[in-house]
């Protein structure tokens, strides 16, 4: 039987994609949390991948702790570029293929209308420019691989601007969230199951399907929008599954300014995914469409929401 190692089952798209990935009758996924693989230790890694022995590698473990990447930046790219560059070659030993996850803070959000994924890359942040080193050791080593750039993760599990809007709507009267930042919220779930997709289509030994990708929900909106979303749709369902009440009253939309980090962030990071639907027919739902399935996962007697 085929395997797969699969990196970070801690993390959001990693815990989505260990749940996906057992619908594949044909692949062996054996899934690895820090513990199993710390991307830091390079020893470690080429030790794992070379016990595992794996026909697949999909990578969504990452340093994304963006604004202190500003001052991490070493660790950032220890596990961003080094760790991914040494994934990657010893993947190419193996003659394995690679699915590795990267972001659009890799643009640098200038550009007026949508993202394709031939536009120039221009990194604002160290975590843009850590993701990018990654995804240029991997083109190095020219191994058959899918960069799938997503945007504005989140899910019902693990910790996310949806999780952040609702405990502090249950705590606070009024939100000011920032409206000048355009993208496309992007589910867990809706990852996973494209990644599911991809599997099934992609034959790695066509090298000319192996490039990057841009994967996130269909549309568009302000972190000031998905806010708005996010209290509307659970207001409605909080009086039907008896979660706690929100007292939320009012979001207020601000400027970035009015909202300083130590990271720069892309003003525009929309990203079209015609590519890969076109060489997949894969297609994300709408993001309003993804958050409602998103929240009802949401279970309120668990330590983890
Ligand atoms: N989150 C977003 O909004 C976003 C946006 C665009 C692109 N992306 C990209 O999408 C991918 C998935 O992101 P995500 O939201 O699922 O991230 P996440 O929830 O922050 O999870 C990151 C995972 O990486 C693991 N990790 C961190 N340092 C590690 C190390 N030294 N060794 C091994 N594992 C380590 C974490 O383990 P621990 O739990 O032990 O820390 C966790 O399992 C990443 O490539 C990310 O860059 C994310």
């Amino acid at each position: 039987m085929k395997k797969i190692l699969l990196t970070g089952v801690s993390g959001q798209v990693g815990h989505a994609l260990l749940r996906q990935l057992t619908e594949l009758n044909e692949y062996k996924v054996v899934g690895c949390d820090r513990q199993q693989l710390d991307l830091t230790q390079p020893e470690q890694i080429k030790h794992v991948m070379r016990e595992v022995k794996p026909d697949l590698v999909i990578n969504p473990a990452a340093y994304t702790a963006v604004d202190i990447a500003e001052s991490e930046r070493e660790l950032a790219y220890a596990i961003n570029a080094t760790a991914v560059q040494i994934l990657a070659e010893e993947a190419a030993r193996l003659h394995a293929s690679l699915i590795h996850f990267s972001t659009d803070y890799v643009y640098d959000g200038t550009k007026p209308s949508c993202y394709v994924e031939t536009d120039a890359v221009n990194p604002v942040s160290v975590y843009g420019a850590s993701k990018l080193a990654g995804e240029e050791a991997i083109r190095n080593i020219g191994l058959p691989h899918l960069i799938l750039r997503t945007s504005w993760v989140y899910g019902s599990y693990g910790k996310n601007f949806m999780k952040t809007i609702i405990r502090l709507g249950q705590e606070r009267e009024v939100l000011r969230i920032v409206a000048d930042q355009h993208g496309a919220p992007t589910s867990d779930i809706s990852i996973a199951q494209s990644v599911l997709q991809l599997i099934n289509y992609w034959q790695p030994v066509h090298s000319e399907q192996s490039g990057v990708y841009h994967l996130v929900n269909a549309g568009e909106t302000t972190w000031y929008g998905f806010a708005k979303a996010i209290e509307t749709q659970y207001k409605a369902l909080s009086r039907e599954y008896g979660w706690p009440a929100m007292a939320l009253k009012e979001i207020q939309p601000i400027s970035t300014e009015e909202y300083p980090t130590p990271a720069r962030r892309p003003v525009n990071s929309r990203l079209l995914t015609a590519k890969v639907a076109k060489q997949f027919g894969v297609t994300l739902p709408e993001w309003p469409q993804a958050l409602t399935q998103v929240m009802a996962e949401l279970d309120f007697t668990s330590a983890e929401t």
